[in-house]
C-alpha cells in the first residue's frame, strides 16, 4: 500500500489532491486539517490545528512497516494579513508563521525521524507559490513563510544525499488557483493592496487554474518521480 499524509485537505488544492489519490485503492490518505469534507474508506481524518504549535509537537505518525511508498504533502497554508508592514495585526503574523512555516518544520522533522530508515519509496512535496520566489507588496508574511519553507525543502534535498534511503523532495508552485484563498485576496481593501485589480481581472477573464488540474499534476509527480528530476517546479512553465 501507499501512505499519503496531506495537510490542508478540507478544501482547495489539498482536497483536489486527496480526491485524485483516492481514485486508486492502493492509496491510504491521512488528511491533516481542522475540518474534514471527504468521506472514503481509505481517508483517515486527523484533526489538527497547525496554529496550535504545542498540539503539533505532540503529534506522532503511525508506523507503516509494510508500505511500498510513503509521502508527505505540505499543503495547508494561510494568506495572512494582506496589508503593508506597519499595519498588520500581531495575531495574524503569529498565525502565518505557525501554519506556513513553524508547524510544517516540526511535522516534517517528526516524519523524517520516523521514516528515514524505511527502504520503500519516500517523497516530500511542498505546495509552494510564486510568492516564495518574488516579492508581492502587502504579502510580507506570506512571501517570507513561503520562501522559508521552500528553503527548508531545498536543505532537506541537499542533506538526503548522505542517507542510504533518501527521500525525494519537491517544492511545486501551482500557479494562481481558483480556491478560497483567491476569494480572500479579492476581498482585501484596495488601499491595503496595490495589486488587487490584477487578481480581480484574472478571475473575471477565467484565467484561474482549476484545483483539479493541480491535483492531477501533483499525483502525476508522485506516481512518476523519475519524470521529474528538479526539486523546484512551477506548473506555469
Ligand atoms: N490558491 C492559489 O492561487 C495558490 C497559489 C500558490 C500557492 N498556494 C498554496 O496552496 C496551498 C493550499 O491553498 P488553497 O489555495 O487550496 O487554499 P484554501 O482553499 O484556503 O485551503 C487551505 C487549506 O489549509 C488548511 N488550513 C488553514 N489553516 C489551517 C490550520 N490552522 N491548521 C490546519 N490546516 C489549516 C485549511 O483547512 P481547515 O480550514 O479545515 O483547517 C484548508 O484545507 C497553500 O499552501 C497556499 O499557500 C495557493
Amino acid at each position: 500500500m501507499n501512505y499519503y499524509y496531506v495537510t490542508g485537505t478540507s478544501r482547495g488544492i489539498g482536497k483536489a489532491v486527496v480526491e485524485e489519490l483516492l481514485a486508486d485503492d492502493n492509496n491510504i490518505v491521512y488528511g491533516i486539517s481542522r475540518n474534514h469534507t471527504t468521506e472514503h474508506k481509505n481517508y483517515h481524518p486527523i484533526t489538527l490545528d497547525l496554529n496550535d504549535v504545542e498540539a503539533v509537537k505532540s503529534f506522532r505518525f503511525e508506523e507503516h512497516s509494510e508500505a511500498e511508498k510513503i509521502v508527505l504533502i505540505n499543503n495547508a497554508g494561510v494568506l495572512g494579513h494582506v496589508a503593508q508592514v506597519g499595519k498588520m495585526y500581531n495575531e495574524k503574523i503569529v498565525q502565518s508563521y505557525n501554519v506556513n512555516l513553524l508547524s510544517p518544520t516540526i511535522l516534517i522533522n517528526q516524519f523524517m525521524r520516523q521514516f528515514q530508515d524505511y527502504a520503500c519509496e519516500k517523497i516530500l512535496l511542498n505546495t509552494s507559490s510564486g510568492a516564495a520566489r518574488h516579492t508581492i507588496p502587502s504579502w510580507s508574511t506570506y512571501c517570507t513563510t513561503k520562501t522559508g519553507i521552500e528553503m527548508f525543502f531545498q536543505v532537506i534535498q541537499d542533506e538526503q544525499q548522505d542517507f542510504d534511503h533518501p527521500f525525494k523532495v519537491y517544492s511545486v508552485a501551482p500557479g494562481v488557483v481558483d480556491t478560497e484563498m483567491q476569494d480572500e485576496i479579492r476581498e482585501v481593501e484596495p488601499e491595503n493592496f496595490r495589486e488587487l485589480d490584477r487578481f480581480i481581472q484574472l478571475k473575471k477573464e477565467g484565467l484561474l487554474v482549476d484545483p483539479k488540474a493541480v491535483g492531477k499534476k501533483f499525483v502525476d509527480i508522485l506516481e512518476h518521480p523519475g519524470n521529474y528530476p528538479k526539486t523546484l517546479m512551477d506548473l506555469r512553465d
